[in-house]
């Protein structure tokens, strides 16, 4: 089923448990994106299967993403978090989740109260998969901003890629045609944010057939050079 959401920007709203639980269901960009994470965790010296102890996933939906990261990933998080504006999608999440027996804590909320979401920690890894497109510019920058704040050792963003010519060298976000999606020069944010990037991979959606809701930009930063101490 496809729902109209924030500035009527499509996604695929399949709140069906069965579809969304479960490594096997875990979608192949998603994937691709973890594998990447782990593999960066560790080249700054953090084993993510007994070093993470916190995550955070803003845009969390149902929490199936945290889900996989708490029983594939990082098994020893004791503090897994997530916040999303669908209520619906927190509720239903946190109800199987519960069922579960499992640790991860889900809330409704807005991106542009982040901070006030994520209190006074700092999360091992923050997460932002498949959100900012529903952000524009200064939204956008804020929430990487606020994100990298409440990051001890890496954030992982998914956001659209631009076609034709890498993120990276775009001077302003726009909204594409096709959807109102925003794409954004996501490492200038981090940059400009006072971070560090540490890995992007940048696919050109006009090459580009494998995943079926839209090409991803793969951004992992850490929030500044002492951040590995
Ligand atoms: C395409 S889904 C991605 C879900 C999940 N992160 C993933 O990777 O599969 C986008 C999610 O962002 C959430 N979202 C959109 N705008 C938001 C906002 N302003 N604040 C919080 N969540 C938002 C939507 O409700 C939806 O669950």
């Amino acid at each position: 089923m496809w729902e109209h959401h924030v500035g009527g920007l499509p996604y695929a709203k399949t709140y069906e448990i069965a579809h969304r639980f479960g490594a096997e269901k875990l979608r192949p960009s998603r994937a691709e994106f973890f594998d990447h994470l782990c593999a960066h965790l560790r080249q700054i010296g953090v084993a993510p299967e007994k070093d993470v102890k916190s995550v955070f996933d803003v845009g969390c939906s149902l929490g199936y993403a945290l889900r996989f990261l708490e029983t594939e990933k990082f098994p020893a998080a004791t503090c897994l978090r997530g916040i999303d504006v669908d209520q619906y999608a927190i509720k239903t999440g946190n109800a199987y989740l519960r069922q579960l027996g499992s640790k991860i804590e889900l809330s409704a909320g807005d991106v542009s109260a982040l901070d006030a979401a994520m209190g006074d920690l700092k999360y091992d890894v923050v997460l932002c998969c498949g959100v900012l497109m529903y952000l524009d510019e200064d939204a956008a920058a804020r929430a990487i901003q606020t994100m990298l704040a409440h990051t001890r050792r890496l954030l992982g963003v998914i956001s659209l890629a631009n076609p034709g010519i890498d993120n990276i060298n775009l001077v302003a976000s726009y909204a594409r045609p096709a959807d109102q999606g925003f794409v954004h020069n996501v490492a200038g944010m981090v940059r400009q944010a006072g971070g560090r990037v540490v890995f992007r991979k940048w696919t050109d959606p006009e090459q580009a057939s494998r995943f079926s809701l839209g090409t991803p930009l793969f951004t992992l930063a850490q929030p500044g050079p002492t951040s590995n101490s």
